[in-house]
């Protein structure tokens, strides 16, 4: 999977980051329940089955399904948008279904930790597709669980019809399920504290990897862990595992360990990483 980021010319060294204004705040979405039925015939849908072996005898498939977008978006016909996967401050990439939102599905059911989400709050930051926390929604029971993504569009228009999508079969699922937008510096959730957060390739970019680790500092229960998914380098991004380690390092207040690295000569080493107070 190739990756293509559109940072122009103004990649800046990280000691001179000059904080760019909030253009994008905090929006709560709700489910259009009169076009529910509409939604879920209107959104074209790929099948996407993920299997999961956690021993070689209890092999566990989850089905999910993938919306194919085909709305006439304005944000899709930005004229960056032809050639980039990440237009910066505008677009963040939710679109589209990145690779180590697989990654951490597999992680997270291979190590038997979905049962341990059963009535937590739940938030999965920079969602897109939101696999993730679907999957954890269709296999456990937690309390809440909260999408969040930079695009208010991506909510509309990818998260709410794929979690619909997979969700129809069971729809009071839905009622435990809370939707926002907005840059991770104006994001508050209502004050609501999580037991988990889960966020997959969200790494890119120094800039806003220091806005989601203060996001996460200050909506995270004390006892509670951040699961991360990401490439260990992004080539031609400014963002690493190696910065984002450096970065918590310097703040002391919380420790972030790699609980497994994925080599599969395929594709970039990827990481899963947990965050926790210290
Ligand atoms: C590359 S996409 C990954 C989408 C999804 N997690 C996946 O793996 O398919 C990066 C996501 O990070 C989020 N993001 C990046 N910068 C952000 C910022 N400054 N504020 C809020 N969200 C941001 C966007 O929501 C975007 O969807």
């Amino acid at each position: 999977m190739d990756f293509y980021f559109d940072f122009g010319t103004d990649i800046t060294p990280q000691h001179t980051i000059q904080e760019e204004p909030i253009t994008v705040l905090e929006q709560e979405h709700s489910i259009p329940q009169d076009l529910l039925a509409n939604y879920l015939v209107q959104v074209k849908k790929e099948r996407f089955s993920c299997s999961i072996s956690k021993t070689e005898t209890s092999p566990q498939n989850i089905s999910l399904e993938k919306v194919l977008i085909d709305n006439p978006v304005e944000l899709l016909r930005h004229e960056k948008m032809k050639n980039n996967d990440v237009i910066p401050q505008i677009y963040e990439g939710g679109f589209k279904l990145w690779e180590c939102a697989i990654d951490l599905i597999q992680f997270l059911f291979h190590n038997n930790l979905i049962p341990s989400m059963n009535g937590k709050h739940l938030l999965e930051l920079g969602c897109g597709h939101a696999l993730p926390l679907i999957s954890i929604l269709l296999s456990s029971h937690p309390t809440s669980l909260h999408f969040q993504d930079y695009n208010r569009e991506v909510i509309d228009y990818v998260t709410i019809p794929n979690v619909l999508l997979n969700t129809s079969q069971h729809t009071q699922l839905t009622s435990l399920c809370k939707f926002w937008s907005g840059d991770w510096r104006a994001c508050k959730f209502g004050d609501q504290k999580f037991d988990f957060i889960f966020s997959t390739d969200t790494l890119y970019e120094i800039r806003s990897q220091q806005y989601l680790y203060n996001l996460i500092k200050q909506v995270l229960q004390k006892d509670g862990v951040c699961y991360l998914a990401a490439k260990s380098f992004y080539f031609g991004c400014s963002g690493s595992v190696a910065t984002f380690r450096e970065l918590i390092q310097k703040d002391g207040v919380m420790e972030l360990e790699t609980v497994c690295k994925i080599k599969d000569g395929l594709s970039n080493i990827r990481e899963i990483l947990a965050l926790r107070f210290k």
